[in-house]
């Protein structure tokens, strides 16, 4: 992936086809991403059937932060969907370019997913949430001055994040707010002046993902539901300083409930 001749597609296809050899599970029907303080949801999702280490699978690399776990798994629901989970998210902020980042969406694709759900830890804007809370994403706004997409491939962007799929979460916890999630290029938080000009330009959450995730989902044809977990409010809406740990010790405070709304969702998608 690093090698600038290399087709980003073909490598995502050998991925697919090292997922499908070491798994045993030809195609997935669905790929969760999972962001910090969401690696626990997962376990309810249904049975684990295999579970792989980011190293075996072609292009994927361990991610190197505490909150985050490098592996991919392949789980079977109660109504017998495959649901690929990515364990192994790889930020923007590494510094290892746009291919990297949405290898794994791209990946999800060519092993068959048409539904990518995409999760993360996130700061919340609006002064109401509460650290803990899951909203859900309803647009985004890329202030990474970068695209996962290389040449003239003007992709539409409407309805990123499936009205669809956040009526059906709205269906399993009607009290989900929802949000704008403005991708910064990290890996330090904002300052209050920058997440006042992201409540200008009119967003609510703030966070280090998932937007060029989505642009890469979009391009590959698949529905994306998107969540943030508020973790924090962001720098200047909370008084007390932003710490990495405080965002790991909201995500596992949280987690009962968002697994319990994670697996309730995945189960009727
Ligand atoms: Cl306040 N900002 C960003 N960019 N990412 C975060 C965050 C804030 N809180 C958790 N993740």
């Amino acid at each position: 992936l690093d090698d600038p001749s290399a087709d980003p597609f073909e490598v995502a296809a050998t991925a697919a086809a090292d997922i499908a050899r070491l798994t045993g599970v030809p195609q997935h029907d669905i790929a969760l991403t999972l962001g910090s303080g969401w690696s626990k949801a997962a376990e309810l999702i249904g049975e684990t059937t295999a579970t792989l280490d980011a190293t075996e699978v072609t292009g994927f690399s361990k991610p190197a932060l505490a909150g985050h776990v490098g592996s991919l798994r392949s789980i079977l629901t109660p109504k017998g969907k495959r649901v690929l989970v990515i364990g192994a998210r790889t930020h923007y902020y590494e510094g290892h370019g746009t291919r990297r980042v949405v290898h794994s969406v791209r990946t999800a694709a060519a092993t068959g997913v048409k539904t990518m759900v995409l999760t993360n830890g996130a700061g919340g804007i609006k002064p109401t949430w509460k650290p803990g809370q899951p909203v859900l994403i309803s647009d985004h706004i890329n202030l990474t001055a970068d695209s996962p997409l290389e040449g003239a491939t003007f992709v539409d962007l409407t309805d990123l994040y499936s009205t669809r799929l956040r009526d059906v979460a709205r269906s399993i916890d009607p009290t989900l707010d929802e949000g704008v999630y403005c991708q910064f290029r990290g890996p330090h938080y904002e300052t209050p002046a920058e997440v006042q000009m992201a409540k200008a330009i009119g967003g609510h959450i703030v966070g280090m993902s998932t937007a060029l995730e989505a642009i890469a989902a979009r391009q590959a044809g698949m529905e994306i539901l998107g969540f943030s977990l508020i973790t924090n409010l962001a720098a200047g809406i909370q008084t007390t300083p932003l710490s990495h740990q405080e965002v790991l010790e909201a995500g596992r405070d949280a987690e009962p409930v968002i697994s319990d709304l994670l697996a309730r969702v995945i189960g009727v998608l």
